[in-house]
């Protein structure tokens, strides 16, 4: 999940087979570009999926794969599962073995997954600074009220972590629907907060992280590949 990190002089002279002195001049004549920029620093740090483009010839070490994924109710978000089909049984692609998940979801969750073998986008998107938006559609058992709204805007504290949960949005649907809006992803989170109020969850269905909102012509089961913009790699 962590992608290995080089100096560009080093990965210039390991992907053209070049003795290290000859990257040098390259560098000094503007003809290396990482990600459309013009790059003169022999020790900047590239990775294997920044582009590289030295007089002209693309490097890069490994592509890049970004998909999006419509869980269903009873699909494991796990890579390997002996019991339950898991995520990515539904992905159909020839490197699917590098991928990993962005955010699980419980079992008996639906909605959107997003899967990568680009560790750097996946921390972006998931590591509590980033504080990125995941938004839940949510059915409960009984009904609810602006008890509700308050208190997931104030925190819950949860023992297990010892911590306060950050501010969440929740908007009241109908009687006993509403979306809510979390920036963490603690254990179970959902659950436990309704669960304070002694209303179990209904239903689940997570229907965008950050800037990736589900595809709405993507069935529960189908995948499609994302393509994202260089500029939004690694800021989630
Ligand atoms: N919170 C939960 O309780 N379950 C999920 O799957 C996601 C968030």
């Amino acid at each position: 999940m962590h992608s290995k990190r080089s100096r560009l002089d080093r990965f210039i002279a390991r992907t053209c087979q070049v003795p290290l002195k000859a990257v040098k001049p390259l560098l000094a004549r503007g003809l290396v570009c990482v990600n459309g920029t013009v790059v003169n620093d022999a020790q900047w740090a590239v990775d294997e999926f920044d582009l590289v483009v030295c007089d002209g010839v693309v490097l890069q070490e490994r592509t890049p794969l970004y998909f999006m994924l419509h869980k269903p109710v009873g699909v494991v978000s796990a890579t390997r599962d002996a019991q339950h089909t898991t995520v990515l049984d539904l992905i159909d692609h020839p490197d699917k073995e590098s991928l990993h998940i962005v955010g699980r979801l419980d079992l008996n969750t639906s909605g959107l997954v997003l899967l990568t073998n680009d560790g750097r986008w996946s921390r972006a998107l998931t590591s509590p600074e980033g504080k990125v938006p995941k938004r839940y559609q949510v059915r409960v058992t009984f009904p609810l009220d602006e008890r509700y709204v308050k208190a997931f805007a104030e925190g819950f504290y949860f023992e297990t972590e010892g911590v306060v949960t950050a501010p969440a949005t929740l908007t009241l649907t109908s009687a006993t629907t509403a979306e809510l809006v979390l920036t963490e992803g603690k254990y179970h989170q959902v659950k436990r907060m309704f669960g304070r109020f002694r209303n179990p969850v209904l239903a689940l269905h997570r229907t965008a992280v950050g800037p990736y909102v589900l595809d709405d012509t993507l069935a529960p089961g189908e995948f499609k590949p994302l393509v994202v913009p260089r500029a939004r790699l690694h800021s989630g």
